[in-house]
């Protein structure tokens, strides 16, 4: 078997119907000042936007239009919810081999997440009902 493995927990995404009002909060309840401006990303049906964390991120995720593939997450979770965790990986490539080989189910072909690195999902099936993001490391970290 491949010694592959996960490396640093890289963000944890919550799903969120604003994300003016979910930075807000961010920054009024919990004293962050370290968030990023919000983008979209049209190809994943997203707005996003990052708080900075010492050691992680939390990724903030509202839905473009009702097609979203958040949407759904949001009509079930109305006030928002904790949506996936991603952890770092060197190689996607090798990392979807691998998750194949060990039994798991991949959702969709390797694509360029918010980070603009490779990224993959992993069915939440394989890791007690947790939606896995897999993401190549951005160059120029650890
Ligand atoms: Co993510």
């Amino acid at each position: 078997m491949s010694d592959f493995r996960i490396g640093p927990l890289n963000h944890v995404g919550v799903a969120v119907p604003s994300i003016e009002q979910a930075c807000q909060t961010y920054r009024d309840l919990y004293g962050a000042t370290d968030i990023t401006t919000p983008f979209d990303m049209p190809d994943q049906g997203v707005k996003v936007c990052f708080v900075n964390l010492p050691n992680s991120q939390i990724e903030l995720i509202e839905p473009l239009s009702d097609a979203s593939p958040i949407a759904n997450f949001i009509k079930k979770n109305p006030a928002g919810g904790q949506h996936h965790v991603c952890f770092e990986v060197a190689d996607i490539h090798e990392a979807v081999v691998e998750m194949e080989k060990r039994g798991a189910t991949v959702l969709g072909k390797p694509r360029i997440g918010a980070h603009g690195t490779l990224i993959i999902f992993v069915h939440p099936k394989n890791s007690n009902g947790v939606l896995v993001e897999l993401m190549e490391t951005p160059k120029g970290h650890h």
